[in-house]
């Protein structure tokens, strides 16, 4: 079986992952939980890309409609100020899922508003890093219904 190209694209500080807040975030690092996704998700050809930088999530964005079948992306503190990312993900035109470990909506009145929620498929937020195997199950439900289709 062929596999689906997807990224996992993950915004600022979610490289400290597992020594971050942890009371918050978990103690688990990304890099731990993608060997788990990698597993459970052999549905899924899954690429990684974290970056602090503004700029290098925007152009991995653009790039990644030629590559990529979904992004599930995490913009991290960019959720709630970034037009940069809104316009890219405007522009691509690329399935996208939004993903949150903690549920914004119930935290710092400045978190509650996301600039892509309504461009993506569909949020999920709230779960820790479970958020991202929600995401990913949701995704191949989505394939997998247009594979029948
Ligand atoms: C976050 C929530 C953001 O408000 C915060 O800036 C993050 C992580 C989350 O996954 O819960 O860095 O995106």
């Amino acid at each position: 079986m062929e596999r689906i190209p997807i990224l996992i694209l993950n915004g600022p500080n979610l490289n400290l992952l597992g020594h971050r807040e942890p009371e918050r975030y978990g103690n688990i690092s990304m890099e731990e939980y993608l060997i788990f996704l990698k597993n459970e998700f052999q549905f899924f050809e899954i690429d990684y890309f974290q970056s602090n930088n503004e700029s290098e999530i925007v152009d991995k964005i653009q790039a990644a409609k030629k590559v990529y079948n979904a992004i599930v992306i995490n913009p991290a503190a960019y959720t709630h100020s970034s037009i940069a990312i809104r316009d890219s993900l405007l522009a691509t035109q690329i399935l996208t899922i939004e993903v949150h470990l903690t549920d914004i909506s119930q935290r710092e009145t400045f978190r509650h508003h996301s600039m892509i929620s309504d461009l993506c498929w569909c949020t999920i937020k709230g779960f820790g890093l479970e958020s991202y195997k929600i995401a990913l199950s949701r995704l191949q439900e989505y394939f997998n219904m247009n594979v029948e289709i």
